[in-house]
């Protein structure tokens, strides 16, 4: 007879057993019933019907037994190995309880395990990526000034240095370049110390109107350079009292207002509000420059990110200052968001606890 494989794959151990004891019964009945007829002798239908059910129930438990013991010895290894490879995030390191549900459990822990895996596996994936995409743009960005240093200086070399034309042009150049490899170095330096968990906020009570006039101050020449206007939104003599480490702040509203310059529009301007909420106070920077497209905005806070590579770079940016921001803003447990519409101007803004 054929056998259906999906049909027998289908059956559970219990149905099978009681089929197999089924059909040894059938088949020493048949065996009987022949011989009976071959010897004629006569049928003994009681006796008949008591022998077979305690050959049924005889094969049922002998063949429950074995095929238990055959399916939990090759089940045990599968579990066994599923448990000890389960990831930290996965489900606990349980004591298996072999006997009671092994059998009905197992599809659904292996179909478990394996979705764990591919989530792992893609997570190794991409993390692997983000490695080698970060590796690369770290030797990109230290490249750039590198190789422009090496120029001046072969040329300073080729004899330039005895014009007067080009040898202070030439290092004070250089001088640029170095102090940018300095800022990326120390950039990365900071993220890195933030990720390891190394850099510890100092938390105290700080005036932050007080605050935003300094960054307004420093940042003043440069937002004049293209007719910006900074533009505090609160009254500029009545402090407010926030609970921060006041230096981290001041490095984010730094980051926050100098975007507003180098990403604003000539003769646009920028205003920095507060909003009191409650336990919190929320700070917004809001420019009306470029703006930032919808697909750029969840990347934007990435190490090296920038919408306009060729702009920001013009700008003198490397991408590293909102993922500075994010992580200090978080540190602080609290939150920063982005708003913004192309041509129409963005928005930051960022929470800080009241002090
Ligand atoms: N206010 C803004 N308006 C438009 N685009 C912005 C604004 N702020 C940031 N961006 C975009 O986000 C990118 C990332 O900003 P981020 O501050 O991390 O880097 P950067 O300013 O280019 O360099 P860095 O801050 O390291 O000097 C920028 O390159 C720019 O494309
Ligand atoms: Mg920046």
């Amino acid at each position: 007879m054929a056998i259906n494989m999906n049909f027998t794959r289908n059956l559970s151990p219990n149905t099978w057993t009681l089929i197999n004891s089924a059909a040894i019964v059938v088949v020493l009945t048949i065996l009987y019933i022949i011989s009976a007829l071959i010897l004629h002798y006569h049928i003994q239908v009681l006796p008949l019907l008591v022998t077979d059910t305690g050959v049924f129930l005889l094969s049922y438990f002998i063949y429950k037994y074995i095929l238990e013991k055959f399916i939990y010895s090759q089940i045990k290894l599968i579990f066994k190995t599923i448990h000890t490879l389960k990831s930290p995030r996965g489900t606990k390191n349980k004591e298996i309880d072999l006997r009671q549900d092994i059998i009905s459990n197992v599809n659904k822990e292996v179909l478990l395990w394996a979705q764990d895996k591919k989530e792992e596996i893609e997570e190794l994936r991409k993390m692997e990526s983000y490695r080698r995409e970060f590796l690369g743009n770290v030797s990109h960005e230290l490249k750039t000034p590198l190789f422009n240093i090496q120029g001046y200086v072969m040329t300073l070399l080729d004899g330039g240095i005895e014009d007067p034309k080009v040898n202070v042009e030439y290092l004070q150049r250089t001088k640029k370049n170095i102090d940018r490899m300095i800022a990326i170095i120390e950039d990365l330096e900071s993220i890195s110390r933030f990720e390891t968990g190394e850099l510890q906020l100092e938390m105290k009570k700080f005036d932050i109107v007080g605050l935003i006039k300094e960054v307004i101050e420093l940042l003043e020449i440069k937002a004049h350079k293209k007719k910006i206007k900074l533009k505090l939104r609160v009254d500029p003599d009545k402090p407010i009292f926030m609970e921060g480490d006041k230096e981290r702040i001041r490095q984010v509203l730094i980051n926050l207002i100098d975007n507003s310059i180098k990403y604003g529009n000539e003769e646009g301007n920028t205003k920095i509000s507060l909003f009191d909420m409650d336990e919190n106070f929320l700070i917004e920077i809001t420019d009306n420059g470029i703006g930032i497209e919808a697909k750029d905005i969840p990347r934007l806070f990435e190490r090296f990110y920038r919408v306009d590579k060729s702009r920001s770079r013009e700008q003198g940016g490397s991408g590293l200052g909102l993922a500075i921001v994010k992580h200090i803003i978080e540190a602080h447990n609290q939150t920063i968001n982005v708003r913004s519409t192309v041509g129409v101007g963005t928005t930051f803004a960022f929470t800080l606890k009241k002090g």
